[in-house]
This record gives structure tokens, C-alpha cells and sequence, in this order.
């Protein structure tokens, strides 16, 4: 099956900025309108002051103006399935639904598929404000 992620992640986890954990990750956002927005992990000397490849990717989809995230794809080397971090998943449930896929890939390819509903189940989201 054609797999549209794969290569994009391949080619932009190279792009990871990721001097101090060694540990670089890549995400591709789908927007509703079909079109993919990639980013990288960026680190920090001051630490606490980088951000995740999940966060560069939708900071990507909505500077182009979506806000309807239909799946999240990320690359990661290392030999444990690299789910989204507790922030991030709470950032992809901003734009989300609790179907929205989150595929996990090794740099041999997919690993795991979950929905956002099983990563982050009881979640608050902007419904809770209107
Ligand atoms: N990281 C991500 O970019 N996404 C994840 O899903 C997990 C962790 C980054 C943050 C940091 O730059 C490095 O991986 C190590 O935690």
C-alpha cells in the first residue's frame, strides 16, 4: 500500500535539531484538506526552551491556515514506539477528534497506529469553553 508518510519522514528527521538528546523525531500533520505539513524536534541550549517535532508540524498546518488535523504521523529512532508526548497529544487533540489517527514510525518504517482517543482518553478540549 502507498505509504505518503514514510518518506517524508525519512527526509525531514535528517532536519532535526536535536544537539543535546541525540534523539531526533520528525511529525507530518494531514490536514482535512489532504495536504501534509512536516516538522522537527528543535532543542535548546536553555533546555526547557525546545519543542517537539508534533508542535513544529501543526504550527506548520495552521500557519497554512487549517485547524482540521485528520492523522499525525512521527519518526523516531531508538527501539521503543515513540508515542507523542502528554503535551503533545493534548496539542493534537486541539485539532482532532478521538479518531483521529496517530502513526508511530521506526526509521524501518510504521510500528504502530493508534487513534487519539487511546492515547489521550477523557480529554479536555475546546468544547469545554462554549
Ligand atoms: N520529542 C518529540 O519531538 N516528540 C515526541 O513525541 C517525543 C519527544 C523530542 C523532544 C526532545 O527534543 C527529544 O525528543 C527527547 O525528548
Amino acid at each position: 500500500m502507498d505509504d505518503p508518510y514514510f518518506p517524508l519522514l525519512q527526509e525531514v528527521i535528517a532536519k532535526a535539531y536535536a544537539p543535546y538528546s541525540r534523539f531526533p523525531v520528525a511529525a507530518v500533520a494531514r490536514g482535512v484538506s489532504g495536504t501534509h505539513y512536516s516538522g522537527v524536534n528543535v532543542e535548546n541550549a536553555a533546555y526547557p526552551q525546545g519543542w517537539c517535532a508534533e508542535a513544529s508540524a501543526l504550527s506548520a498546518m495552521v500557519s497554512a491556515g487549517e485547524t482540521e488535523l485528520t492523522e499525525i504521523a512521527v519518526m523516531a529512532t531508538g527501539d521503543a514506539i515513540c508515542t507523542p508526548c502528554g503535551g503533545c497529544r493534548q496539542k493534537i487533540r486541539e485539532f482532532g477528534t478521538s479518531s483521529t489517527r496517530v502513526l508511530c514510525y521506526g526509521p524501518e518504517g510504521l510500528r504502530a497506529t493508534y487513534t487519539l482517543e487511546e492515547l489521550l482518553p477523557h480529554s479536555f478540549g475546546p468544547d469545554h469553553l462554549k
